[in-house]
């Protein structure tokens, strides 16, 4: 049996942990981290830079389409047409402008394309909303990681503090997390949704350490020694 790439598919809302725990399984793997969410937030920076109305949704899946999106993993980045962007991607208006923009099905299917490629060949732990239903269908591992709202938002506002964002209250950053998430929800292409074949995990009262331990297992379980799927 020769060695095939592997998926490991993360999906879950805002705030689960999926980052964290996508970022530490790749790395115990060895594999790569995708995290396509920095790829819809990429468009709806260049999108506002551009002045682009959300409502304009051919231009922005033009700009989906001609957006170099690079995802750097050592230090972890995100370039977009060579310029690095990792911050200024992660506050709540580009997180809300992110979520507009990914609800435009020509947005989906021209960063959808750029994911495809990216997991083509290499085995990858890829984070995201849609990627064990739509992206990977045929993914090795599925997790659907969730965690209680209030949990979700508290580790957003200690993420936020932690790189100066000192300004929001955990009342603002809840609302802001639900309002997202009901919109991730509830449209009409891709929505985010747990697959039939996902593994559902809680992470509102599990430590970081334990969830990664539990997805590994699961991994093992199906590969050997994360390398080679069993047939
Ligand atoms: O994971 P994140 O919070 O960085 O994602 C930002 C937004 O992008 C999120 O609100 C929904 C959207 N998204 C998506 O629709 N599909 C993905 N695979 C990843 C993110």
């Amino acid at each position: 049996m020769s060695a095939r790439r592997i998926v490991v598919a993360i999906d879950g809302p805002a705030g689960a942990g999926k980052s964290t725990i996508a970022r530490r399984i790749a790395a115990r793997l060895g594999f790569l981290y995708i995290d396509t969410g920095a790829m819809y937030r990429a468009v709806a920076l260049w999108a506002r830079r551009l002045d682009v109305s959300l409502d304009d949704h051919l231009k922005l899946e033009q700009l989906a389409r001609a957006a170099v999106i690079e995802l750097r993993s050592n230090p972890l980045g995100v370039v977009l047409n060579g310029e690095e962007i990792t911050e200024l991607i992660r506050n709540p208006e580009i997180s809300q402008e992110a979520s507009k923009v990914s609800a435009i099905p020509g947005v989906r299917r021209a960063l959808v394309d750029k994911q495809r490629a990216m997991g083509e060949v290499n085995s990858i732990v890829m984070e995201g909303r849609d990627i064990g239903t739509v992206v990977f269908p045929e993914a090795a591992i599925k997790i659907f990681l969730d965690a209680a709202a209030s949990v979700r938002a508290q580790r957003r506002l200690d993420e936020l503090r932690a790189k100066g964002q000192t300004g929001l209250t955990l009342e603002e950053v809840l609302k802001d997390i639900n309002e997202r998430d009901t919109r991730d929800r509830t449209r009409a292409e891709a929505p985010l949704m747990q697959a039939p074949d996902a593994e559902y995990v809680d992470s509102t009262h599990e430590p970081v350490e334990e969830v990664e331990e539990r997805i590994l297992m699961l991994v093992r379980a199906r590969t050997s020694n994360g390398k080679e799927l069993h047939k």
